[in-house]
């Protein structure tokens, strides 16, 4: 009997049989359980490449259960994780100045990965577009970071070089039971913050003469438009059938978890893109 792998296939001859072991061995992974095995990957290549290698044409695995196989997120060994207020302020003016900005975006999208394989492997029972549509993220995510990160390379740095905050995983913590609060609080919230202070982070790298930095932030804001438009559809969508209004239930779950009121200046017209409802934009630049 032939022993075939997983990439052996295609050396099948007609009438051949399989064993059990192989068959098993051929069966792709679940979308959902490579998800959670990309997760715990601790070295950055490994991640990177799992993510960039998720075939999304694969079966999700809807209603497998799964448990996590190691502490979540696997992270690298570098950057030294502090608590935010202990992180130091630099002006862009320097070199070094700038690479620590670039180091800091580069660490909120290996966050964002990290945040969308999990909203993939931890909640199960979903449509299969909904978890298509967050390894799609993810996806887009691991770019954005390899674009920052090639960035700062070119400024003589590596992505572990400054240290980082931890606030970003916190949010996927507090939240990890709780599809919605995890939807409105991270897409709706998080990222949507990230549309906001795009214009303002871009204009200061302009100012310093760093375009490419600026055309880098272009590619990331046109995609994070998509991703806060995702967060904002499936919210309302499981609002809907539960029967919950999605404005006011985003802002019953921000009072809940006592996430911080948004503040401005907001980005309505990229909001505006990502279907935030008219009344919610007012409302939030009312305030
Ligand atoms: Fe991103
Ligand atoms: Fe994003």
């Amino acid at each position: 009997m032939p022993r075939l792998s997983a990439v052996g296939i295609s050396g099948l001859q007609a009438g051949e049989d399989v064993n059990p072991v192989d068959r098993f061995a051929m069966t792709p992974t679940p979308l959902r359980l490579a998800a959670r095995d990309a997760l715990a990957l601790t070295e950055l290549p490994a991640k990177l490449s799992a993510v960039a290698a998720l075939d999304l044409a694969t079966p999700c695995g809807a209603e497998l259960a799964l448990t996590p196989p190691a502490p979540l997120p696997g992270r690298p060994a570098r950057p030294e994780l502090i608590p935010p207020s202990q992180l130091a302020q630099r002006g862009l003016g320097t070199r070094e100045g700038r690479a620590a900005l670039i180091h800091a975006l580069a660490h909120i999208e290996l966050n964002a990965i990290d945040l969308a394989l999990d909203i993939v492997w931890r909640f199960a029972g979903l449509p299969e577009a909904f978890y298509r549509d967050w390894l799609g993220v993810a996806q887009e995510e691991a770019e954005h970071f390899q674009l920052l990160n090639a960035h700062l390379n070119t400024l003589g740095h590596q992505y572990g070089d400054f240290p980082a905050h931890n606030g970003l995983w916190d949010m996927a913590e507090r939240t990890a039971d709780d599809l919605l609060a995890r939807l409105a609080l991270v897409p709706r919230t998080l990222e949507a913050r990230g549309l906001d202070v795009s214009p303002g982070i871009q204009a200061k790298l302009r100012q310093v003469g760093d375009l490419d930095a600026v055309a880098i932030l272009d590619v990331i804001l046109r995609d994070e438009i998509g991703h806060v438009a995702l967060g904002v559809r499936w919210f309302a969508e499981f609002c809907a059938a539960r029967g919950l209004e999605p404005v006011a239930h985003a802002e019953a779950l921000r009072l809940a978890y006592r996430a911080p009121r948004p503040r401005g200046p907001f980005n309505l017209a990229a909001r505006r893109q990502a279907g935030f409802a008219d009344a919610e934009l007012a409302a939030l630049d009312a305030r």
